[in-house]
């Protein structure tokens, strides 16, 4: 039988374990797995579980929540987020709790609704500050939207001075408690980050602001460790939100019979004898999680391609379509594209280059094997490139 972990006075961990679950919407790796977390607080006179799991966990959730009390107790189920892994399991939670609320913002309501069929007479919408008394505890609710979705919210458990976050400040992790059992922990938060959370940068700045106020103690995400030592994940996303990037380009290229990627890599190792840190990414192998997790920080992105049907190989286009929606803050960038008797690929580059916002630096292009002038274009290149991430300050 599954039980409930106690974290704190009157605060139950009771969600899943998510082990061997390798892939997140669709495209992400997790190489390490994920967790659902829910919380169980338990008043005087009221009983809240914050949030639930994945479908396919429901009755691991169940059992954990019996351990501790009956779940026909249950007065109020906090929806902070309505997306199926954190909510999936309420059509059944709202079954075995018959009494429970649904507490959801007014669009998490609509959203209840859509997803889980959840009727109107079930739903208890809070608004910005609204409390709710449990009985020598008090949730306090905060409306942080777009995080990542429309409808998303935190709560602040007051007596305990815990910080319900959901998705904010999570990480695809399935060990650990806490943070500091998990050593790399921020690098794993970091992939989140990107992949998650990086497109809502001035919504997530928002959220912090507006959280910068409260006596926080521990932040409880619903996925990963627990941080009972905040400060750090706090600072490490100011710095992600803020974009404050690094001395660092991160190379994303395709190769098919080599020539790109002997070409890329002497590329690199220009930009890495000017003190450039680069990260390469080779496309047809690359964790797409860790690509987002560079993209956090890089203040560079180099894309290089072959051409293939006349065109820029599909894997680079989808790199570029997911650095154009991740919406990272690189300033710079710079293109590379071999051709032989196909052209199409320079142009798609340059379309590819308006989308992602950021600074073309240049483009070399090559017809398969680098001719003298090639070779010194491509270190003008990276001296430029270098030039322009030095320029600013770490
Ligand atoms: Fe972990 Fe947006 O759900």
């Amino acid at each position: 039988m599954a039980r409930a972990v106690l974290i704190d006075d009157g605060v139950w961990w009771v969600g899943a374990r998510d082990i061997s679950r390798r892939i997140f919407d669709s495209i992400i790796p997790l190489p390490k797995g994920t967790s659902y977390n829910s919380y169980l607080v338990v008043g005087k006179e009221k009983i809240v579980l914050i949030d639930t799991v994945n479908p396919g966990f429901e009755s691991e959730l169940e059992e954990r929540i019996s351990s501790v009390v009956k779940p026909s107790d249950i007065d109020y189920v906090v929806m902070n987020h309505a997306e199926p892994d954190h909510a999936g399991a309420i059509p059944h939670i709202l079954r075995i709790s018959p009494k429970a609320k649904l507490v959801t913002t007014a669009v998490g309501a609509k959203m209840a609704k859509i997803f889980y069929g959840v009727p109107n007479d079930r739903v208890y919408v809070v608004r910005d500050g609204d409390t709710i008394d449990l009985g020598g505890k008090t949730l306090k609710f905060i409306e942080a939207p777009m995080l990542h979705w429309p409808e998303t919210m935190f709560t602040y458990l007051e007596e305990n001075k815990i910080l319900f976050t959901c998705d904010f400040f999570g990480a695809h992790i399935a060990q650990g408690l806490w943070d500091d059992e998990v050593e790399d922990l921020i690098y794993h938060a970091q992939r989140y980050f990107g992949e998650i959370m990086m497109p809502f940068r001035v919504n997530a700045l928002n959220a912090l602001k507006k959280i910068a106020g409260l006596d926080i103690r521990v932040i409880a995400p619903s996925h990963g460790p627990i941080y009972r030592n905040p400060r750090k994940i706090i600072e490490s996303y100011y710095s992600w939100v803020e974009g404050r990037t690094k001395r660092k380009a991160v190379v994303l290229y395709v190769s098919m019979w080599g020539y790109t990627e002997n070409i890329v890599k002497t590329f690199a190792d220009d930009l890495r004898a000017e003190g450039i840190d680069v990260v390469l990414h080779n496309l047809a192998v690359a964790d797409l999680g860790d690509v987002a997790k560079d993209l956090v920080d890089s203040r560079a992105i180099v894309l290089a391609t072959p051409t293939v049907v006349l065109n820029a190989h599909p894997l680079a286009a989808l790199a570029a379509y997911l650095a154009k929606i991740l919406k990272p803050p690189a300033k710079y960038l710079a293109l590379i594209v071999l051709y032989a008797w196909g052209t199409q690929a320079e142009r798609q580059l340059q379309e590819i280059a308006r989308d992602l916002k950021a600074e073309l630096i240049g483009m070399v292009k090559i017809n398969v094997t680098p001719s003298k002038e090639d070779i010194e274009n491509l270190r003008g290149l990276a001296k430029e490139l270098s030039k322009r991430l030095k320029a600013e300050p770490e």
